[in-house]
């Protein structure tokens, strides 16, 4: 489905602050998975989604998305299969827009378009039918600036834009980390429903190990951007996955595992 081939990543090349993120990296991704992205901070997990969603360059390496190379695809050019949420509720909307235009914006994703023409009034009640599976009465609310909705609801709004359009690959960077524990929870439960109906495939990371644990089919532990350990739901526990985090010695883990 997704396959990444010998991906090389340097930031700040020929400077002082030059930063080796990925050599010779390879990851292959299965069609209708969950796939957890966990690592500690700044090992590159953000660095490898924008990379895939065409945000940043590599030097070298083969992205193939569903058989065919993207990497020569520009970052709107790859959002038509990529759908993505981040961490910050803000980042996937447009908070001076309304949830009707937020909406009519990602369904005419990737169409040429002129604002005036933004919403199409045959459409309303079947964003209505589908901000209903939110279960946050948001289709009651269509001409409400997002910018009035709570982290959750936008979260919530930001998955539904995601995947209306079915994207090929789903990204979630920790977008459940800037929620409170039970906004979070609700949200991680919306995502599973979502993903799991539409078989959409994911790569998701996650802060959360429990989260992590409970709701991806793999889990794929990076540091200093290499796969440190690469498992299938229930073959390893939260405790597991919490212990090799505390270890220090990332050299020794890397035999370990
Ligand atoms: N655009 C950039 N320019 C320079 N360095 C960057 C850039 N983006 C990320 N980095 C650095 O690359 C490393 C990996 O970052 P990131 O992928 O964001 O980590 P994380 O695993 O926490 O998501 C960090 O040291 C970060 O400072
Ligand atoms: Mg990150």
């Amino acid at each position: 489905m997704l396959i990444i081939e010998n991906l090389s990543k340097t930031f700040n090349m020929g400077t002082e602050y030059e930063l080796n993120i990925f050599n010779n990296f390879n990851l292959q991704i299965k069609e209708g998975e969950c796939t957890g992205i966990l690592g500690a901070n700044g090992c590159g997990k953000s660095t490898l989604f924008n990379i895939i969603s065409g945000a940043l360059t590599h030097e070298k390496g083969t992205i193939t998305l569903k058989g065919k190379n993207i990497n020569n695809l520009k970052e709107n050019e790859r959002a038509r299969y990529i759908g993505r949420v981040h961490q910050n509720p803000s980042a996937g909307v447009s908070p001076s827009l309304t949830i009707l235009e937020n909406i009519s914006l990602s369904d005419k994703k990737c169409e040429k378009f002129t604002l005036r023409k933004l919403i199409r009034k045959n459409k309303i009640e079947e964003y209505k039918e589908i901000l209903k599976t939110l279960d946050l009465g948001l289709e009651d609310k269509l001409n409400t600036e997002v910018k009035y909705l709570s982290g959750g609801q936008r979260q919530s709004l930001s998955l539904l834009m995601a995947t209306m359009k079915k994207p090929d690959l789903l990204l979630l960077d920790e977008h459940t980390a800037a929620l409170d524990p039970k906004t979070s929870k609700l949200v991680m439960e919306k995502t599973l429903e979502l993903i799991k109906t539409q078989k959409i495939t994911t790569m998701m990371i996650s802060h959360n190990v429990r989260d992590a644990v409970k709701y991806s089919d793999r889990i794929v532990m990076l540091d200093r951007g290499e796969i440190i350990l690469d498992v299938r739901k229930g073959e390893i526990t939260e405790k597991e996955i919490l212990s090799i985090y505390n270890r220090r010695n990332y050299g020794s883990l890397r035999e370990a595992v």
